[in-house]
C-alpha cells in the first residue's frame, strides 16, 4: 500500500492524488482521500483504480489544505469501498491511512466491541481509528503515541482530526515512510516519488518515531515523546525518469533502459584505471578468507539475480554460497554465523519479508551486504554495507532493468572477491570487465532485433501453457522468463531444469505447447538441444534462445532468436533481454494491463 498527506495552502486533494499515482505501484486495488475541510472531515474512498476517485473528486471537488490519501493493495479483507483507506471512528472526527499490518488487531477489535465501538470493515486497519477515538482527549499526537503502545506489528501510518485543522501526524515501523519539507507546507509519503513534484528535501522517518507535522513545521519525536533531530536528504534523481518518456508503458521503457542502467551501474564503481572499487564496501582479503560460506535472500526477480549471483561467486571465488527465499530464510533457523557473509538483493529496499530475513541475519551475527536500487531504503539502511543498483526509478511491477543490474553487480563484487584473495589472476580480472562493459551494446544489439520478438509473441499469444527450460545458468533465466510471462501476460509457464523435464513434466506436453528453449551456455550446448529434440518429438512448439554461431539449433527450433556471442559465464545478462520482450508483447496483445498487472503489487511490504 502507499500512503500520502498534506498540509499546506494548495488543495490537498491535488497534492495527495498526484502523490498517490505515483504510488499507484505499491497496491491499486482502492483508493481514498479525507480532508479536513475546516468544519468537517470529508472521506472518499473507492474500489478500484485511482481513476475511480478521481473522477469522483472531478464531480464533487473536497476543499481543504489538510488531508491524507491511500492506495492499496488487500491483505485483510476483499478489495471494497468499505475496506479501503482511509478509515474512521464513528463519528468521523478521526481519519487514519495505513501501509503495513497490525497482527493483533483481532483482540483489539474485540476489546473495542465491548467498549461499544461498531466496525465498518474486515481490516485491521479500522482498529486504528477506533483506538484514536478512545485515546482522544483534543490531542492526536498524544492518542497516537497510547494507540501505538497498544498494537503490535508493521505501520507507516498518517492520522488527521477533524478537530485540528493545524496538523497531521505520522509515525513508522517496519513499514517505509519519508517526510517531504516544501516552504509553508509539509508532505508525508511511503516513497520519495510521490514528492518529488513538490520538494526535494525530505527526512526519512525511522522506526519508532513519531512525527508532527503543521504548515511551518516538523518535528519528530521518539517513542517516548522525546524529541529526535533528523538530517535533512537532498534528493537528486531526474523527475523525468520517472514517466514514461514517450514508450506506451514503463514495462517498455525500462527494457529499453538497460543498457544505460548497466552502464552506470559500472561505472560508479569502476576507478580511473577501470578497476573495480569497492572502498565503501570493506571487504578485505582477511574478511573474504574467514567467510565459510554466502547466503543470498530476496524474493521474485531479485531472488532469480540470487541464483545467477550464486554461479558467479561459487565459480569465481570458491565460497559456498546458498540462495534463499526471504519468506522461508526466516523460518528454516538457517544456519549463519559471524563467518556468514549474507547478500540481500531488492530493488524496492522496502520488501517486508527480505527486510525480516534481513534482520533474522543480523541477529545470528552475520554481515550484510545489500544489493538495492534506492537510496537510503530500509534495507540499505541496516545493512553493514550496500552495492546500489544505477537503474534509475523502476515503476512496472515486474522488474526488469533491476534484475540486470543486480546480475552486474554480483559479477562486480564476485571479480573483486576472487581478485583479493588470488583466485583469479590480474589478466583474466580486466579482460572479464571488458568482457562486462560489453554486454551494454550486446543488450541494445538484442532491443534492435524486437520485431522479431513481436512475430514470435504472435505465434504463442492465444496459448494457455507453455515451458521454459534451461541448464545451468540458462535455468535461472528460464525462472526468470517463466514469472515475467506468468506475471504480465497471465500465460502459465513452468520454468524447469532442462535434463528434469523428462522425468516427469513431459507428460504435460502436447501439440503445438510452446517450450522456450534457453541454450547460451556453449558446454551445454548440445545437451540442451537434445531436450529440445525430446519435446520437439512429442508436438512442441519450440523456441530457441543460442549464441550467434551455433546453427544448429535451427534444425530442431521451431523459431530461433540469437544473441551476440558473449562468456558463458555472462550470458544472463543478455539472455533475458528477449524474454522480457516476448513477455511484453503478448501481454498486450492479450490487452492486460502491462504495467499493473491484476492482484500484485511492486512493493510488497507486508509478510
Ligand atoms: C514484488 C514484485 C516483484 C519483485 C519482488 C521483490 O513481488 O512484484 O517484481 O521482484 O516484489 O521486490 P524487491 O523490491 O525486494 O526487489
Amino acid at each position: 500500500c502507499g500512503i500520502v498527506g498534506y498540509i499546506g495552502n494548495r488543495h490537498a486533494t491535488e497534492v495527495i492524488m498526484n502523490g498517490l499515482a505515483k504510488l499507484e505501484y505499491r497496491g491499486y486495488d482502492s483508493s481514498g482521500v479525507a480532508v479536513n475541510t475546516g468544519c468537517d472531515l470529508e472521506i472518499r474512498k473507492y474500489k478500484g483504480r485511482l481513476s475511480v476517485l478521481e473522477q469522483d473528486l472531478d464531480k464533487n471537488p473536497v476543499e481543504g489544505n489538510l488531508g491524507i490519501g491511500h492506495t492499496r493493495w488487500a491483505t485483510h479483507g476483499a478489495p471494497s469501498d468499505e475496506n479501503s483507506h482511509p478509515h474512521y471512528n464513528m463519528n468521523e472526527s478521526i481519519a487514519v491511512v495505513h501501509n503495513g499490518i497490525i497482527e493483533n488487531y483481532m483482540q483489539l477489535k474485540e476489546d473495542l466491541i465491548e467498549k461499544g465501538y461498531r466496525f465498518n470493515s474486515e481490516t485491521d486497519t479500522e482498529v486504528l481509528a477506533h483506538l484514536l477515538d478512545h485515546y482522544y482527549a483534543g490531542d492526536l499526537f498524544d492518542a497516537l503515541c497510547k494507540v501505538l503502545k497498544d498494537v503490535r506489528g508493521a505501520y507507516a501510518i498518517g492520522a488527521i482530526s477533524k478537530d485540528e485543522p493545524e496538523r497531521l501526524i505520522a509515525a513508522r515501523k517496519d513499514s517505509p515512510l519519508v517526510v517531504g519539507l516544501g516552504e509553508s507546507e509539509n508532505f508525508i509519503a511511503s516513497d520519495i516519488p510521490a514528492l518529488l513534484s513538490y520538494t526535494r528535501k525530505v527526512h526519512l522517518i525511522d522506526d519508532g518515531e513519531i512525527v508532527v507535522l503543521t504548515k511551518d513545521g516538523v518535528q519528530i519525536y521518539d517513542c517516548d515523546q522525546n524529541p529526535v533531530t533528523k538530517e535533512v536528504m537532498n534528493i537528486e534523481w531526474d523527475v523525468e525518469a520517472a514517466s514514461k518518456g514517450g514508450y506506451e508503458h514503463f514495462m517498455l521503457k525500462e527494457i529499453h533502459e538497460q543498457p544505460r542502467g548497466i552502464k552506470e551501474t559500472l561505472t560508479k564503481r569502476l576507478d580511473e584505471n577501470g578497476r573495480i572499487k569497492l572502498d565503501d564496501i570493506h571487504l578485505t582479503k582477511e574478511d573474504i578468507e574467514n567467510i565459510s560460506k554466502v547466503y543470498i535472500i530476496a524474493c521474485g526477480t531479485a531472488y532469480h539475480a540470487g541464483l545467477v549471483g550464486r554461479y558467479a561467486i561459487e565459480k569465481l571465488v570458491k565460497i559456498p554460497v546458498e540462495v534463499d527465499i526471504a519468506s522461508e530464510f526466516r523460518y528454516r533457523d538457517p544456519f549463519v554465523d559471524e563467518n556468514t557473509l549474507v547478500i540481500i538483493v531488492s530493488q524496492s529496499g522496502e520488501t517486508l519479508d527480505t527486510l525480516a530475513a534481513l534482520r533474522e541475519a543480523k541477529k545470528k551475527g552475520a554481515r550484510i551486504l545489500s544489493i538495492t536500487n534506492v537510496l537510503g531504503s530500509s534495507i540499505a539502511r541496516e545493512s553493514d554495507d550496500v552495492f546500489y543498483t544505477w537503474a534509475g526509478p523502476e515503476i512496472a511491477v515486474a522488474s526488469t532493468k533491476a534484475y540486470t543490474t543486480q546480475l552486474v553487480s554480483f559479477y562486480m563484487i564476485a571479480l573483486d572477491m576472487a581478485l583479493k584473495t588470488g583466485r583469479i589472476d590480474d589478466a583474466e580480472y580486466k579482460r572479464m570487465i571488458e568482457e562486462i562493459k560489453l554486454t551494454s551494446g550486446k543488450i541494445q544489439h538484442i532491443i534492435d532485433q524486437d520485431s522479431k520478438i513481436v512475430e514470435i509473441a504472435e505465434e504463442i499469444k492465444e496459448k494457455h501453457n507453455g515451458f521454459f527450460i534451461g541448464r545451468g545458468l540458462d535455468y535461472n533465466t528460464a525462472m526468470e522468463g517463466s514469472l515475467k510471462m506468468k506475471e504480465v501476460s497471465y500465460m502459465h509457464t513452468e520454468a524447469f531444469a532442462a535434463g528434469e523435464l523428462k522425468h516427469g513434466t513431459i507428460a504435460l506436453i502436447e501439440d503445438g505447447t510452446p517450450v522456450i528453449g534457453i541454450a547460451s551456455q556453449e558446454k551445454l550446448f548440445e545437451k540442451s538441444v537434445s531436450n529440445m529434440k525430446e519435446v520437439k518429438a512429442r508436438g512442441a512448439f519450440v523456441i530457441a534462445i543460442a549464441q550467434e554461431g551455433n546453427t544448429e539449433v535451427e534444425k530442431v527450433a521451431d523459431r530461433v532468436f540469437y544473441i551476440p556471442k558473449v562468456d558463458d559465464i555472462l550470458a544472463s545478462i543478455l539472455t533475458v533481454i528477449p524474454l522480457q520482450l516476448m513477455a511484453y508483447h503478448v501481454s498486450v496483445m492479450r490487452g492486460c494491463d502491462v504495467d499493473k498487472p491484476k492482484n500484485l503489487a511492486k512493493s510488497v511490504t507486508v509478510e
